[in-house]
């Protein structure tokens, strides 16, 4: 495979496109020619993605990062509710969709999804929301509620201060630490985050984007991470993928350098913001190919 390696301070970060990897390493998740249309065979047929094909190695003791950028209703969401095996954007409609060398069928603890919205319980208390998972699985309440106390430090909260206040006494950004440990006390080896931080003022973005990052190298998973903010794109990523408008497909793949720095810091670097320039007009010209295509 076109492997990602850009380390030194002089790459830091310095774009390069890759290819798809071959399949000499098992793959985590792969995506041959996966079209999807909403509505099928009716007057209201709706091709919302179309031929994506990627490939992400499972990297031993790493997991790799994927920022997903692409213009609003490209698919972005699609893409990930198909790896996650959530109706009714699974099934796909052709091609195929493996996840660890097995077609996906349904919802699996394998796959943690973290949505904008948090979507915690509103009647559960922060400590109840976030030893949910582990209560399914019948947990003994003892040990739940001990590593949901373990979790809602990890993501910066008190155990005793907020463990037993309700969702609507947080706020956007505590709610948004809640939903990511409930997510991930799970340990699920594939994180889905759809515009986690979307609704965040920028400072506590930043804050989470740190947060994500000293967690992600905690449990060594492979994380889709969709945004429309570039910067955090190409903060977050290892590698950055960027759909075209719809009917959505992957236009381009970048490696970027890995956030080796705190957030506040890289994102000031003239390095990181010529690559977030690049990107960007990446973007604007495959709206502009759009735009001039369809009027
Ligand atoms: N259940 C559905 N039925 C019909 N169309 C849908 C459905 N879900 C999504 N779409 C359409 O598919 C396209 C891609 O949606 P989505 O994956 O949510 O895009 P993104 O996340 O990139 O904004 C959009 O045009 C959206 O309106
Ligand atoms: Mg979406």
């Amino acid at each position: 495979m076109a492997k990602i390696e850009l380390t030194t301070s002089e790459q830091a970060c310095e774009l390069k496109e890759v290819e798809t990897p071959s399949k000499a390493a098992p793959l985590v998740v792969d995506f041959k020619n996966v079209s999807k249309t909403f509505d099928a065979g009716t007057s209201r047929a709706f091709t919302a993605i179309k031929d994506v094909t990627f490939s992400v190695e499972d990297i031993p003791k790493i997991g790799e990062f994927i920022g997903v950028l692409g213009p609003s209703g490209c698919g972005k969401s699609t893409v990930l509710r198909l790896i996650a095996g959530l109706a009714p954007q699974f099934p796909a409609t052709s091609g195929s969709v493996l996840v660890h060398g097995e077609p996906v069928t349904e919802p699996g603890p394998d796959r943690g999804f973290v949505f904008q919205d948090y979507a915690n319980f509103p009647h559960r208390t922060v400590l109840d929301n976030v030893a949910f998972g582990l209560e399914c699985r019948q947990v003994p309440e003892k040990e739940r509620l001990e590593r949901a106390r373990e979790w809602i430090a990890k993501v910066g909260l008190d155990p005793k201060n907020d463990g037993n206040k309700y969702p609507h006494q947080l706020s956007g950004g505590m709610n948004q630490r809640v939903a990511i440990a409930r997510t991930l006390i799970m340990h699920p080896r594939i994180i889905l985050m759809d515009e986690p931080f979307g609704a965040l003022d920028p400072t506590t973005r930043q804050r989470m984007q740190d947060l994500l990052v000293s967690l992600w190298r905690e449990l060594e998973a492979t994380v889709f991470f969709i945004t429309h903010d570039i910067p955090e794109a190409v903060y977050l990523g290892d590698r950055v993928f960027i759909f075209t408008p719809s009917p959505g497909t992957i236009a381009r793949q970048f490696a970027v350098a890995p956030p080796d720095r705190p957030a506040r810091e890289m994102q000031m670097e003239p390095a990181f913001l010529d690559s977030v320039r690049h990107v960007r007009s990446l973007l604007d010209k495959l709206e502009d190919e759009k735009h001039n295509q369809t009027s």
